[in-house]
């Protein structure tokens, strides 16, 4: 599966893990490139629409993965358990909307190992609440694809309960 120079940037980033859990998936490419190399053992795909749902749905079952990643209908992380062994993947979306889906799941987001994040937009916003909430900027990574701009944030929660 050919994946965008930023889709590979993401899929560096995502430590080994148990479940890598998609949210916003669409195509479905990162959790089926992050099982693939074995990074992860299995994967969660979800998406709240069921058009992006579809095609991740098709794309996984033509890389032969239906067994091992599950694809979801969920609004953000609310059909989705979440272990200290999982990675959470947020990206292709606007800074508000990430921080609204991990704000509406909070101690699900805290539970993870890590968690990746690519806002497309208000970048500042989503940083200032994962500070204010007690999490730690792990790694920032600038990247430019198609004269297009694009950051992306591993953090996980530091603070204490
Ligand atoms: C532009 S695509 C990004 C696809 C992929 N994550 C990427 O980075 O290339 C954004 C996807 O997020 C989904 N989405 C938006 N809000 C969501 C939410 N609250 N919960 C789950 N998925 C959501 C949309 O339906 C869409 O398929």
């Amino acid at each position: 599966m050919r994946l965008s120079k930023r889709l590979k940037e993401i899929c560096d980033m995502v430590p080994s893990c148990d479940t890598l859990i998609d949210i916003g998936t669409d195509h479905a490419k990162v959790p089926i490139s992050v099982v693939t190399s074995k990074k992860a053992n299995k994967g969660m795909a979800c998406d709240i629409e069921k058009g992006p749902l579809e095609r991740a749905k098709a794309n996984v079952k033509k890389e032969g993965l239906s067994g091992m990643i599950e694809c979801l209908l969920s609004d953000g992380l609310s059909c989705v358990d979440v272990s200290c062994d999982d990675v959470i993947v947020i990206t292709g979306m606007g800074g508000e909307n990430i921080r609204d889906i991990i704000d509406a799941s909070l101690q699900k987001a805290k539970s993870a190992q890590v968690l990746v994040l690519g806002p497309q937009r208000h970048p500042e916003k989503l940083l200032s609440f994962l500070l204010e909430k007690g999490f730690e900027i792990d790694e920032e990574r600038e990247l430019i694809e198609r004269e297009k701009n694009y950051i992306l944030i591993r953090t996980h929660f530091g603070g204490l309960e």
